[in-house]
Formats: C-alpha cells, sequence, structure tokens
C-alpha cells in the first residue's frame, strides 16, 4: 500500500489559540494514521515577514514543537521539525519563484492585509510568502494540507503552481489538497466575534492561548462579548458573541447544536460562559500540563527535533534534485 503524504506547518508567532487548536493542530494529531506519514512544521522562515524578536523567536520555536508534542503530534508517525534545519525549504522556493506570476501574489488576502496591517514594512518576503508554503507543501510530495480557513488560497496557489510545473516539466509534484474542518473551523475573537480568533490579536483577552490555566480560561469566558437579547439562540449574524460560545461549547462536549441549545434553554449568558469555560478547561488542562513537561526536557525535545529535520531532510532533498534535474540547474 502506498502510503500518502500529510504535510503542515504553523508559525511560530505566539502561542496556539483555541482558534488554532480546533481549526487545525487538532486535526494533524488524527491525521496520523497507518496509510499516511506526516511532516509537521515549525514555520520559522514565514515568521521573519514581519519584524521579530531574535531570541524570542528562538524561545517560541521550541515553545511551538513543544506545543504540537502535547497536542498529539507523535514523532513515530511523523515528523515533527523547525523549516530552517531542512535548507531545501529555501531553496525549491527560489525555483518556485520562478515559476509564480506577480497577478497571482497580488490576490492573496492574507498578502493584502499583512500589507495594511505592517504599512511600514512591506517587504518582498511578505509577497513571495505564499511561494515558500508552496515549498513547504510540495518537498514532502503531500497530497493532504491539513489548515484553517485563511490558508485555504494559500493551498490553492500551491496546487497551482504544481500543476504549472508538471505541464512544463513533465510529472514532477504531487498536486496536493487541502483539508479544512468543517466544524469548527472558524472560532471567532471573544472580544470582537465577528472577527477570527488571531494569536497575534494586542489585546489578549480576545483569545484563550493553549497556555493559559485555568483561572486564566474562566476569567476571559467571563469576559466574553455578547449582546442586550438576553436570549440564548444560535444566530452568527445577529449574535455573533453567544454563537461563538455554543459553537466552542459544542466542539468541546461533542454535543449538537440542538442539544446545546436545549442544554441551556432558560438559562442566562452568564451560566452559557461557565459552561463553555469548563469543557474548555477539561480538555485544554492536561495538554498544557503535558507541554510543560516536553518544554522542561531539553535534550529529549532536540533529539525529536533532530531526527524530524533527518527524516524530512531525505525525502526533501530527493525532490529538490529532481526539480534541478529537470530545470537544468542540477550536477
Ligand atoms: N502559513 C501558515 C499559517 O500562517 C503556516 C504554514 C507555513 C503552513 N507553511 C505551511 C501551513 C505549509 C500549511 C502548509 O497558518
Amino acid at each position: 500500500m502506498e502510503k500518502k503524504n500529510v504535510l503542515s506547518g504553523i508559525q511560530p508567532s505566539g502561542v496556539i489559540t483555541l482558534g488554532n487548536y480546533v481549526g487545525a493542530v487538532r486535526n494533524w494529531s488524527l491525521l496520523q494514521q497507518e496509510d499516511r506519514f506526516c511532516y509537521y512544521c515549525v514555520a520559522n522562515l514565514h515568521a521573519i515577514t514581519v519584524r521579530q524578536d531574535p531570541t524570542e523567536l528562538k524561545r517560541r520555536t521550541r515553545a511551538m514543537a513543544a506545543m504540537l508534542l502535547a497536542c498529539g503530534v507523535d514523532p513515530k508517525r511523523s515528523a515533527l521539525f523547525i523549516q530552517s534545519d531542512v535548507p531545501e525549504h529555501s531553496q525549491l522556493s527560489w525555483v518556485l519563484n520562478c515559476y509564480t506570476y506577480m497577478g497571482e501574489l497580488s490576490r492573496m488576502t492574507q498578502f493584502k492585509d499583512k500589507s495594511a496591517k505592517n504599512e511600514d514594512n512591506i517587504n518582498a518576503g511578505l509577497f513571495t510568502y505564499p511561494v515558500l508554503m508552496a515549498a513547504d507543501i510540495l518537498l514532502y510530495r503531500s497530497s493532504f494540507v491539513p489548515v484553517g480557513h485563511d490558508q485555504k488560497q494559500h493551498v490553492e496557489i500551491a496546487r497551482d503552481i504544481a500543476i504549472r510545473f508538471n505541464n512544463a516539466f513533465g510529472e514532477t509534484f504531487v498536486v496536493p489538497e487541502p483539508l479544512i474542518p468543517n466544524l469548527g473551523g472558524r472560532v471567532m475573537s471573544l472580544a470582537e466575534p465577528t472577527k477570527k480568533m488571531s494569536k497575534s490579536d494586542p489585546n489578549p483577552n480576545a483569545f484563550i492561548a493553549f497556555t493559559d490555566d485555568q483561572k486564566t480560561i474562566m476569567k476571559k469566558f467571563k469576559r466574553a462579548v455578547t449582546d442586550s437579547e438576553g436570549c440564548i439562540a444560535y444566530n452568527p449574524q445577529t449574535q455573533p458573541g453567544v454563537a461563538n460560545l455554543l459553537s466552542i461549547f459544542c466542539i468541546f462536549t461533542g454535543k449538537t447544536m440542538d442539544e446545546a441549545l436545549a442544554y441551556f434553554e432558560g438559562q442566562g449568558y452568564g451560566h452559557l460562559k461557565t459552561a463553555v469555560a469548563e469543557a474548555v478547561i477539561e480538555t485544554l488542562t492536561p495538554l498544557r500540563l503535558e507541554y510543560e513537561r516536553y518544554l522542561a526536557d531539553e535534550v529529549y525535545m532536540e533529539t525529536i527535533l533532530r531526527e524530524g529535520a533527518k527524516q524530512a531532510r531525505t525525502l526533501a532533498q530527493k525532490t529538490l534534485s529532481l526539480v534541478y534535474d529537470k530545470v537544468g540547474i542540477g550536477i
């Protein structure tokens, strides 16, 4: 049986939030099955497209790897590695840059958003960010790319680049497909529930971080913005805050929306907030404790990441030399 490869990445630009966990990372561990091999990387090269403090970036890169282990990435079934430890990412990215058009990159919504937010630093890396991501994906002959909604457009451009290259040079890349969870693909901000929950939100009350302890989680949910309707109903348009709390509740308890609505019938928002917080605490607390254990074990982390990079490199080198050969720059 031929194994299908899975690849995904996450930037070390902060801690994993409830949104990242539900929208993507939870799926990473579920995808580790017999007939697959998974490659998961901490995308530190992507992170420097916005300004980073070097010491902080190093620390966060390590911490992100520990969080992924705590979330169930299993080094026996996956290669967990740091993107910059495998130089082929940058090397393939250059080649792919030459097969990607300015026009298609200008249409990327993330580029438009990020350049609006970082007006004083619209660098070329920010613009070609999706090309590096295409290199991440295509190096590992990945069939599946588990990501949140916001990354769908980037996986699509990786597909377009793969198809274009294959048409020009013959079968070289596997054309990848995004895997996007339907339920809970979008966990919204607790402070502005019409916006996605984001780990880079300057307001820490807007998101639940993986590293938040029980008291903090409870406090943040209690402060979550709702509305003045006073009625627990699922109306994402008119009651986005309450709808968000309800869907988080469903995700963490396994209940359907109908069951949740029946459960909260006649109750106030205070009760809803406490119940959601308790469900989230129950899932996240053991993961956070695991994370702290991994983070403290530097020798183990070092071994896992070195092994992960070695395993990733074996395939990355093969793909890169095939590509070099096709375009006529190999030796
Ligand atoms: N750009 C992704 C994000 O910000 C992270 C990422 C980097 C990624 N490389 C990837 C995701 C490759 C999937 C595949 O969330």
